[in-house]
């Protein structure tokens, strides 16, 4: 059962964009994409936010870019590069207004640069 589940899900991974597991807490949602990523080739970037990390700005982000090289970050424009820096609290706020929209394309831009020498999969555990 487990492994035509992981099947399915592999399928879900390389001929569709991604794969979504949903069902009740203890189902065994977490084991299975673990089971799923261990054998997963490229660079997995995984977060499983808590019900207290909901009121955290970028709590999530900071466990996601957690395992990018920072030859990735380095290749973003300064602007870009400050906002996520900031987000990740690896640096100042930028002093204008344009920091949350900076956020969101850097991480657009640094997923492009981390895909394009191999595979990425992002694991969002536990959205809810
Ligand atoms: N295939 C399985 N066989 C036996 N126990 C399992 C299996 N999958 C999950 N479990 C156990 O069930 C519990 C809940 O699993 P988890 O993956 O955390 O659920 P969810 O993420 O859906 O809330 C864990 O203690 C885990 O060890
Ligand atoms: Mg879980």
């Amino acid at each position: 059962m487990r492994t035509q589940l992981l099947d399915t899900a592999r399928t879900g991974l390389t001929a569709r964009s991604g794969v979504l597991f949903h069902g009740p807490a203890g189902i065994g949602k977490s084991v299975l994409v673990s089971a799923l990523t261990a054998d997963t080739v490229g660079t997995v970037l995984r977060c499983s936010p808590s019900e207290a990390d909901a009121d955290l700005p970028f709590a999530g982000l900071v466990d996601l870019v957690a395992r990018i090289p920072d030859s990735c970050l380095q290749a973003l424009a300064p602007e870009l590069r400050d906002a996520l820096q900031a987000a990740l609290l690896r640096g100042p706020a930028p002093a204008d207004g344009r920091g949350r929209l900076a956020v969101r394309v850097a991480v657009l831009e640094v997923l492009r640069v981390l895909a394009a020498d191999n595979p990425v999969v992002l694991v969002l555990d536990g959205l809810q």
